[in-house]
């Protein structure tokens, strides 16, 4: 029972992650710029939200070329190795910030760790491990078009966020019945 269950389970993120690359291959934009934390932007988190920042890096794909944003006021951030992300130590940084407005260019693959320089904002989940994916697929070969992706797709939803809904909606269904399923 749970093996075939998690091996549907299984299927559906294969699902979802061809629905992704799928997303992907409209290639919208070719760099990105990530405000971190999105509207809350880079501070502590509150108790019962420690895991903000995780949740964040994994709602976005990153790509070399990209870049991460950080707004805060009376915080920095420090890029760390994976060692000072997991034990909030900053005796590694590698680069430091605290100007309030910091932009990190993601210049190749792999996982980036980032931590705020007051070690308790950084034990209550104010960390951020990032992994960079290879490049944009459209910076890999020139467009085809020299039209602008945004003049023929409006005014409908950015392509995006619409995808990301049907994702999340395909994956809510899917959920709903490996439940129906188990019960
Ligand atoms: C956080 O937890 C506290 C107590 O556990 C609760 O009163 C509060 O409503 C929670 N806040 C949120 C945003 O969930
Ligand atoms: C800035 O942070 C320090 C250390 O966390 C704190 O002592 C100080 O009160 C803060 N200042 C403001 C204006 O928030
Ligand atoms: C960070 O790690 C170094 C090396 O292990 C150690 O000397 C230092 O005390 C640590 N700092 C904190 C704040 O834990
Ligand atoms: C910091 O970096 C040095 C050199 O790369 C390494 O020898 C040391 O173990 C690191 N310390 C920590 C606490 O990660």
């Amino acid at each position: 029972m749970w093996s075939s269950l998690l091996s549907f389970h299984g299927t559906c993120v294969l699902l979802l992650l061809t629905l992704v690359s799928m997303n992907d291959g409209f290639g919208v934009e070719a760099v990105k710029d990530f405000k971190v934390g999105d509207d809350f932007g880079w501070q502590e988190p509150g108790h019962n939200n420690t895991a903000t920042y995780s949740q964040w890096a994994t709602r976005n794909r990153f790509h070399v070329g990209d870049s991460l944003s950080f707004e805060y006021k009376n915080d920095s951030v420090l890029e760390v190795d994976k060692w000072g992300y997991y034990h909030c130590n900053s005796s590694n940084a590698t680069v430091a910030f605290n100007n309030g407005k910091s932009v990190f260019k993601l210049d190749r693959p792999g996982p980036f760790y980032f931590i705020s320089g007051t070690p308790d904002h950084c034990k209550n989940g104010q960390r951020l491990l990032v992994e960079v994916m290879g490049l944009h697929p459209i910076s890999q070969s020139p467009p085809a078009i020299a039209v602008p992706p945004d003049s023929y797709l409006a005014p409908g939803p950015l392509p995006s966020s619409g995808s990301l809904v049907s994702v999340t909606l395909l994956y809510s269904v899917l959920m709903s019945l490996i439940i129906v399923t188990i019960t």
